[in-house]
């Protein structure tokens, strides 16, 4: 079974992911990690980003795994260092980059062979799962989210001033909305949740009763019909 779960930057996607997954009892698939873990790699090898071909290679050749929550890039564990502001700024060169995007849309894939997942990022429901039995779609007002992505920079040790955050966000938003292939979009059949002023456990209530009930439903099915 998939579960994804789709909106823009700082909207709660990656929070409400985990508490979701780990009440189901599902694996988490953190994409946005997997673009973060490329930008990494080329900041790390003073990569030109200007280069599109230079970060598709890049994206090939090294190794991502994702276990247990943390994120290993060619073994080594930079969860942390993936939250950083130089890692979320190089990212749009990544997230940009239609060659990575297949690629990471692979280990994707793969990531979620034969498992009951819960995945979140900008693509999930509309382009890599568009089978997933149960999508839904995160917002939340720009202020809201830059202040949640500046208290995610804190926790990685930077304060930039507000108002940047802010702005940077809005330039990733019309980024994320208009690249021409895999566009931040509310998949069909997605469930809208805006998280102004709701609390983590209140979303994530609504969508693991959202899920059981799926899961009952299809549960149902399988059992056909009662004669
Ligand atoms: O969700 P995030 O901030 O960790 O995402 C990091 C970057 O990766 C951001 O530039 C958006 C991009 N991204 C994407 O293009 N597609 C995804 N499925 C996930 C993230």
């Amino acid at each position: 079974m998939v579960i994804t779960i789709d909106g823009p930057a700082g909207a709660g996607k990656s929070t409400v992911a985990r508490a979701l997954a780990a009440r189901l009892g599902f694996d988490y698939l953190d994409t946005g990690a997997m673009y973060r873990a490329v930008a990494l790699a080329g900041l790390r090898t003073g990569i030109d980003w200007e280069n599109p071909d230079a970060v598709a290679a890049l994206a090939q050749r090294i190794n991502i795994e994702l276990r247990q929550g943390r994120v290993f890039l060619n073994g080594e564990d930079v969860t942390e260092e993936l939250r950083s502001s130089e890692v979320t700024r190089a990212s749009r060169y990544v997230a940009d980059n239609e060659a990575v995007r297949r690629r990471l849309i692979e280990l994707q894939r793969q990531f979620a062979e034969g498992k009951n997942v819960v995945t979140e990022g900008r693509d999930q429901g509309s382009l890599v799962f568009p089978e997933a039995e149960v999508k839904f779609f995160l917002t939340a007002s720009p202020e809201e989210r830059a202040r949640r992505r500046l208290r995610d920079y804190q926790a990685a040790g930077e304060n930039p001033p507000f108002q940047q955050v802010l702005e940077e966000l809005l330039l990733r938003d019309a980024r994320d909305s208009s690249r021409p292939w895999g566009r931040l979009v509310k998949p069909e059949g997605a469930i809208e949740i805006n998280t102004d002023g709701l609390d983590i456990p209140a979303v994530v209530d609504r969508m693991e009763a959202v899920v059981r009930e799926t899961i009952a439903k299809l549960r149902e099915k399988e059992k056909g019909p009662v004669m």
